[in-house]
């Protein structure tokens, strides 16, 4: 039996939430139920952050009330405090997001507050997704670099990493926010989060910035790490990491994968129509 890897797709989310255009909710929803039909067990279809922060993803309860949801398929949403995470609760989000950073100048650019005083939003929003029965991942965002403070150490992430985990979060995507990871750098942060952290807790989230993001997975693939964050299309970036390009493509990662043995679930010929709509919403080639 190939050995399984798990992509989570971000592209409703991180793909969208720097575009430059509109992109309306009907195509949002099509966009989606595109991807449902890929075989992708687990789709972040919102974000319920401020709408004066980040216009693009106004409106993600119409989205999650809209989309044709498949049996199987997780459909989560980002929340940055409880108020967000009210509302993903409501839409009916499978699983809630909540992004912290190991660079205090991200963090509060991003999310106008302290790392502290992100987590104790944190610990509010999985203390109240327990009594939910509402799963909680966390992110890491600026993993190896800040776009503000440069180098960032691992041990600064194993910390936020650490306290996302011990409040009850199922899972830590580590965030390459501006896409500058080398594979020297993902193996020596590695090499320090999975002293601490069991790889199958860990998930890897590369943007492409620098064309190196599926580099950076084959080196979290040999590390043992076998859940990846990728894009539809290549699309992606944060409104607050200037730069910062698209995630990884979920093409490219499904390619690799397949060739190199792993089973995905992820029909590839599904995955190019959901590409090509992506690229048509966006208008682009
Ligand atoms: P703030 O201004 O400090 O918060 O923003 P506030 O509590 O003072 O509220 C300000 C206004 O926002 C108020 O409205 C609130 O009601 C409203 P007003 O009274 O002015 O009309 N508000 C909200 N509205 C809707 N939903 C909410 C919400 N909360 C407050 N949940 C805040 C703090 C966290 C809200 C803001 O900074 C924010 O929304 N930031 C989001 C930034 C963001 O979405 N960044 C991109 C996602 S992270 C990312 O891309 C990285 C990742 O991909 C991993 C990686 O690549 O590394 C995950
Ligand atoms: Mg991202």
């Amino acid at each position: 039996m190939p050995e399984h890897v798990v992509i989570c797709e971000v592209g409703p989310r991180d793909g969208l939430q720097n575009e430059a255009s509109f992109v309306s909710i009907a195509d949002k929803v099509r966009l989606i139920d595109h991807l449902s039909a890929t075989g992708l067990r687990y789709i972040e279809a919102a974000s319920f952050v401020s709408p004066k922060w980040v216009p693009q993803m106004a409106g993600g309860s119409d989205v999650l009330a809209r989309i044709e949801r498949r049996k199987g398929v997780i459909y989560s949403a980002l929340a940055p405090n409880l108020r967000g995470y009210e509302d993903a609760r409501k839409a009916g989000a499978g699983e809630v997001a909540m992004f912290a950073s190991a660079s205090e100048s991200f963090s509060r650019k991003n999310i106008n507050c302290t790392i502290a005083e992100s987590l104790v939003r944190y610990e509010a929003i999985c203390r109240q997704a327990r009594i939910d029965g509402i799963p909680a991942r966390g992110y890491v965002s600026c993993v190896v670099a800040c776009p503000y403070e440069g180098a960032v150490e691992p041990e600064s992430v194993l910390r936020v990493a650490d306290a996302l985990l011990s409040m009850g979060c199922r899972e830590i995507s580590l965030g390459d926010t501006i896409g500058v990871a080398r594979r020297d750098d993902v193996a020596r942060l590695l090499s320090v989060i999975l002293a601490k952290i069991p790889a199958e807790r860990i998930a890897g989230h590369f943007h492409d910035t620098s064309g190196r993001a599926l580099d950076c997975i084959d080196m979290g693939l040999r590390h043992g790490i076998r859940v990846f964050d990728a894009s539809v299309g290549g699309a992606g970036g944060c409104p607050f990491a200037p730069g910062a390009k698209g995630n990884a493509a979920t093409d490219q990662v499904v390619e690799l994968l397949h060739s190199r043995g792993y089973d995905t679930g992820i029909d590839a010929g599904a995955l190019r129509e959901a590409s090509k709509f992506m690229m048509h919403i966006l208008g682009r080639q």
